[in-house]
This record gives structure tokens, C-alpha cells and sequence, in this order.
């Protein structure tokens, strides 16, 4: 088993405030429009697609019901509006600076959908807007690769071309797996598309780096010098085999050791691949839809500094976080720093004033609990904490309700009370509440929590209704219920080896 490198090595962390290789939790839209221009030498980006049936297990919490919020999230891509279609005609007129070739091409998509399938037509927007945003911040001599499967890459395709200009186009790279079924009907289908732009003609294409073994002798030398752990173990010689677009590389079975579990992962070596033939040691490396972030494992390998975002919470805080402390020892806040999780109780008030949804969802999960929600008609529960009571095969849980504003009544703790006595496997309700309660106004609610009585789980007693406000948990109180599984528990993550 070789050491993995590290870059940079946890003993010698970057100064504090210097940091560029950091984790976002939000939407890559929003967040890429405060990057710097012309900041990102390399882009990798794998987006969700609705033909792959695994999204379906990323969003489901750790008992395996859905998480509504982030299906309701992934469905609303698909989704036509008549705001989106104003957007996207405003669009169009924003690229028709690029000329009439693209805005031909445009226009024929967007008519072509429009009708026949505005569901797709939604999707190929929801791409298009944020491709836009990738443009201004990369480097003039960085390359864009966008994984998709076969029944996407036609669509995206066009918006490419339109964004990163058809002169620019450089490949179309077949990754071909093993994995996957067989169908009597069909032939199997064992690949995916990765499409690679660049910004413009003169970009960083370093084909040694990637080239691979001619025959045996070479493959065996070239085993073993990764066993080294050189991060430059591809540069054998200069008279390896030229690297073609069809990339051989098997897809991660399940036992493999650099598995997660988490369903959508890629192969780090397919990552290593890209990343060595177009960016240098040093450079800055984006992925806006990162995951497990295998594209972060891969850049810290080959010393590149990284920037990944996922608008997943349980992506950057469960798993990928884990990943880089259990693979290299990265510590957050000293050789990276997660953004967008509020820290504070102004972090979480600004949370609060951009985004009241964001806010609710943060709070739940600093609890432990789950998002149940959805953004509308949430029926008065904005989330669960799950637990299994003694002598009972089945979850119980605690309904939960955020509260943001300034201004709550004493009648919120009524309807809770409700809610929890209408839900059928809640037995217990917690509120939060963003600003502390005035001395008077607390001791009113805690009366009136109390009246719903106690719960007894085997001779354990808990007040079926709490309340804790931001700064409580901020500091690291939590309700007090049955056991929560899972709890204070990191998500069990694999060393990576290779
Ligand atoms: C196919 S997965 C990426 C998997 C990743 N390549 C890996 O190896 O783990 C797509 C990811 O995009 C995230 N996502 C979906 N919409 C997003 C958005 N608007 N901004 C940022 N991330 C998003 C999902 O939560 C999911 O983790």
C-alpha cells in the first residue's frame, strides 16, 4: 500500500485566510457568480441527469425514505415556466454577441423543444445558465470537461459550442466501463460522454503526462513506479502510446477500496486522467457539482489546489469531508474551509435574510434531523430527528419546526402540538427559534410545551415538546431524544489506495 501524497502536507497548513481549496454547500449558479475572473485553470463538472436512476438514492435519507426538499430540487430542473422561458429568451440575446451561428443555434433548439418535450427544454436552461457562469472565470488557457451519458450529451452539446465557441470544441471522450447491464434488445451500453472545451486556442494539454504503457515491460515498470508514490508516475518516457479518446477505465465495483457509497462516484483514476493532461502542479481546479468529490481527492493528489461545491449539505459535511480527513488528514479550517454553512449567529442570521429555505434546511441538519419539506405547502414540519424506541422495530420521530423571523406567538407552539399529535410516527416536536425569546415570552412557551406531557421510552423520560434558539446549538446543544442512530457518527468512507 503506498502513502498518499499530500499537498498541502497536514503538517504545514496554508495560513488561515489564505486558503483557496474549499468546499461550497449551495447552488454552484449562485456561488460561482462571486468567483474572480479568469480564477480556474481546469473545470470538471458531472450533472445530475435524469436518466440515471441513482439520483434516486441520493436523496434518501439514512433510514431510506426520500428527502422531498432535494427531490422536489432535482424534478423543479425539469420543470417550464413562463419565468424561465422570459430567462431564456434573455439569454439568447446575451449570446447573440457570439454571432449569428450561435444564435441560429439557439433558436433552433429552443423551437425544437418547446413543445415537443419543454421538460428537457428546462433541463438544457438549467445547464445552460450555469455553463454561462463557468465561461468568465476561467483561465485563458484552461479547458472545461462536462460528463454526461449518451442521452444527454446531443443536448448539451449545442450550448457548448454556443458558450465556449465551436472552434473551441476539442473532444469527445467515450469513458468506457465494464459495469452495467445486458439487454437482449439492445447492444450494452458501457459508456458514458465527456465533452472537452477549451477557452480558447492556446490551452494546457500536457499528453505525456497521460500516456499509457505500449506493452507489458512498460505497464510493469509503470506499476511500479507508482508503487513509489511519485504523483508524476505517468511521465515514464517519451515513447509511451498517444492517448486516444476512448479512456478504458473500470467503473467502481463494490467492493472496490476507494468506494464511498455514494451512487453516483466516479473512478478517481478517471479523474487523475483529466486533471494531469490539462492543468499543472499548483494550478486551481473547479468541480460545481462536486459529490463525493472525487475531482477534490484527485487534484489533492496531483498537488493542485481545488474548489468543490454541492448543494447537497450531506455531500460537503457527511462525505466528502470525511473523505479528505480520512484519506489525507485535511483538517477543515486548516487546510480548507467549507463556505456557506453558517458558523455564527450572524452567519446564520445573513443565512436567514438571503434564503429562508437554506436557513430551515441548515438548522434541521444541525440537529441531526432531516429535511422533510418541501419549499411549499410544508404542512408545518420543516424536518425529523429519527430514533427507534426500546422494543420497537419501526422509527418513531420528532417533528421540527424552524422559525426565522423576529416576531413568533405563543400559537406556534399550539399548531406544532398539533402537527406532532396528526403525524403518525411522530411522537415528539421540536421548535427552533432564530433570535432568543425575551425572559417572559420563553417562560410562556416552555408552559405551554409542557402541557403536552412526557414521553416514556422504557422508564426514560423526555418532554415530548422542546425548544433550543441558533445560539444554543450553535454551541453545540442538541434536543434531547432517544438514541438517534447515526448520530455524532462520521459516514463510514474507505481509504483510497491505489
Ligand atoms: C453526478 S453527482 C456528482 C458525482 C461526483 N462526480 C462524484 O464522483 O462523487 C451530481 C451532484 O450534483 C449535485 N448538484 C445538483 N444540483 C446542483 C447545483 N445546482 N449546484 C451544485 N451541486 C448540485 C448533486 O447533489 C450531486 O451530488
Amino acid at each position: 500500500m503506498s502513502e498518499v501524497t499530500t499537498f498541502p502536507s497536514p503538517t504545514q497548513p496554508l495560513q488561515k485566510g489564505k486558503l483557496i481549496n474549499k468546499l461550497y454547500y449551495g447552488d454552484c449558479l449562485d456561488i460561482m457568480r462571486d468567483f474572480a475572473r479568469e480564477s480556474v485553470d481546469l473545470i470538471y463538472l458531472d450533472p445530475p441527469f435524469n436518466s440515471n436512476r441513482a439520483y434516486n438514492a441520493i436523496y434518501k435519507d439514512e433510514t431510506g425514505r426520500e428527502l422531498p426538499d432535494q427531490v422536489e430540487a432535482f424534478c423543479d430542473v425539469w420543470t417550464m415556466t413562463a419565468e424561465r422561458e422570459q430567462k431564456m429568451i434573455d439569454f439568447k440575446s446575451a449570446l447573440a454577441s457570439k454571432g449569428d451561428f450561435v444564435a441560429r443555434i439557439l433558436n433552433m433548439w429552443h423551437s425544437a423543444l418547446r413543445d415537443s418535450n419543454p421538460k428537457l427544454l428546462a433541463y438544457t436552461y438549467y445547464m445552460a445558465e450555469r455553463l454561462i457562469e463557468m465561461y468568465p472565470i476561467m483561465k485563458a488557457n484552461s479547458t472545461i470537461y462536462l460528463h454526461c451519458d449518451p442521452t444527454a450529451s446531443h443536448y448539451i452539446k449545442p450550448i457548448m459550442d454556443a458558450i465556449f465557441g465551436q472552434k473551441n470544441y476539442r473532444n469527445e471522450i467515450i469513458w468506457w466501463y465494464d459495469t452495467g447491464g445486458m439487454s437482449k434488445r439492445d447492444f450494452s451500453r458501457k459508456h458514458d460522454v465527456i465533452l472537452r472545451y477549451s477557452k480558447t486556442d492556446s490551452y494546457t494539454f500536457n499528453v505525456d503526462a497521460i500516456k499509457e504503457p505500449k506493452n507489458e515491460q512498460q505497464r510493469k515498470r509503470y506499476e511500479m513506479s507508482k508503487k513509489w508514490g511519485d504523483a508524476s508516475t505517468y511521465r515514464l518516457s517519451s515513447d509511451l502510446k498517444h492517448p486516444h479518446d476512448v479512456l478504458k477505465i473500470h467503473a467502481i465495483n463494490p467492493k472496490a477500496k476507494e468506494r464511498v457509497g455514494y451512487p453516483t462516484q466516479k473512478p478517481l483514476s478517471l479523474l487523475k486522467k483529466l486533471i494531469l493532461a490539462s492543468s499543472n502542479e499548483g494550478d486551481v481546479v473547479l468541480d460545481p457539482f462536486c459529490g463525493c468529490a472525487t475531482t477534490i481527492c484527485a487534484a489533492h493528489e496531483l498537488k493542485r489546489l481545488w474548489i468543490g461545491i454541492d448543494i447537497a449539505i450531506h455531500a460537503i459535511k457527511r462525505v466528502a469531508k470525511s473523505r479528505l480527513q480520512d484519506n489525507y488528514r485535511l483538517i477543515e479550517d486548516e487546510h480548507y474551509v467549507i463556505k456557506g454553512i453558517p458558523r455564527n449567529i450572524e452567519g446564520a442570521k445573513d443565512l436567514w435574510q438571503r434564503d429562508h429555505f437554506q436557513f430551515q434546511k441548515w438548522a434541521v441538519e444541525q440537529v441531526e434531523g432531516f429535511v422533510t419539506t418541501r419549499k411549499t405547502a410544508d404542512r408545518g414540519i420543516d424536518g425529523r430527528i429519527y430514533f427507534r424506541l426500546k422494543g420497537y422495530a419501526e422509527h418513531s420521530s420528532m417533528v421540527i419546526e424552524v422559525k426565522g423571523g423576529k416576531n413568533i406567538n405563543r400559537e406556534v407552539v399550539g399548531q406544532l402540538r398539533g402537527v406532532m399529535e396528526r403525524e403518525t410516527d411522530s411522537v415528539m416536536a421540536g421548535l427552533i427559534v432564530l433570535e432568543e425569546l425575551g425572559a417572559q415570552k420563553k417562560a410562556n412557551f416552555i408552559d405551554e410545551m409542557a402541557k403536552a406531557g412526557q414521553l416514556d421510552d422504557d422508564g426514560r423520560k423526555y418532554k415530548k415538546m422542546q425548544m433550543l434558539n441558533i445560539s444554543e446549538i450553535l454551541n453545540g446543544r442538541s434536543f434531547d431524544t432517544p438514541y438517534v442512530e447515526g448520530k455524532g457518527k462520521r459516514q463510514k468512507v474507505l481509504k483510497v489506495t491505489e
